[in-house]
């Protein structure tokens, strides 16, 4: 599979506290990433360096064959093209006080785009994770499934190449669980979408990735296929990790 995102010898400090420490990963096109590891080990650090909300302190990006290592500014503004081409949704997406349709269609309502372009966009979007019908609806009455699928169609609204998810299910019942991971199939496969999902959730990654990387302490310390990793994990604390135990 073709390459679109490469991370080189990527470090990220916070003052003194080194948060990742040179990370090297491919991301191929068209792939389902899945990033796991206990809870500060730094997958949300990760995903807003790969968004470019965040910038490295050491390393380089490298987003479809065009290395950006700092001394590129544009990608950090809100207009850079590459920036567009991708799509963070939140470990706790915010809702506006507005309705569906216009929650899902407000990043695409400031940037000044036609009118008919957003009904289009939105609807299809809102189809896709299955809510529309409730598009006039307050986004704060919808329950707690609802708004993190209302959450999905604002991510995807812009049809991105590369969709960052960071824990798209945490605090959600099976039968929700259950409808997210089906839509992020649907994406990957109606709309050839890369996919990158920070999750807890070790039953997933073996529903729905095709390959997984291991964070321990801002270290990614196994990349592995899904088969791979549940099979022969490379590193004994990947196998103690998917097996549920503490590891450090
Ligand atoms: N802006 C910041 N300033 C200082 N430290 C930060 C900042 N952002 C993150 N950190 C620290 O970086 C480490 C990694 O945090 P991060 O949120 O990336 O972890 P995570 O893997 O997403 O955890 P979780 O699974 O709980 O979401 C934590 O120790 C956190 O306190
Ligand atoms: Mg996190």
């Amino acid at each position: 599979m073709q390459e679109l995102f490469r991370i080189e010898n990527l470090c990220m400090a916070f003052g003194e506290k080194e948060v990742l420490k040179d990370i090297n990963l491919e991301i191929r096109r068209g792939e389902i990433f899945a990033l796991i590891g206990p809870s500060g080990a730094g997958k949300t650090t990760l995903l807003r360096i790969l968004n470019f909300f965040e910038k490295p302190t050491g390393g380089s990006l490298v987003f479809e064959g065009m290395r950006l290592n700092g001394a590129h500014e544009t990608p950090y503004l809100n207009t850079g093209t590459t920036r567009k081409k991708m799509s963070l949704l939140f470990q706790a997406p915010a809702v506006f006080n507005t309705s569906v349709f216009d929650n899902v269609a407000y990043g695409l309502k400031v940037r000044g785009i036609d009118k008919r372009i957003i009904e289009k966009k939105v609807t299809s979007a809102l189809n896709i994770v299955g809510l529309f019908g409730v598009e006039k609806q307050k986004a704060r009455t919808l329950s707690a499934g609802e708004a993190q699928r209302m959450a999905f169609a604002r991510a995807i609204v812009y049809d991105p190449e590369l969709l960052l998810l960071d824990e798209p299910t945490a605090n959600l019942d099976p039968a929700n669980v259950a409808k997210i991971e089906e839509i992020i199939r649907r994406i990957r496969i109606e709309r050839g979408t890369t996919i990158v999902i920070a999750t807890h959730n070790i039953p997933q990654v073996r529903r729905i990735a095709d390959r997984v990387g291991i964070l321990l302490n801002g270290e990614l310390i196994e990349v592995n296929s899904i088969e791979g990793i549940f099979t022969a994990p490379k590193d004994a604390r990947s196998a103690a990790f998917l097996k549920g135990e503490m590891i450090y």
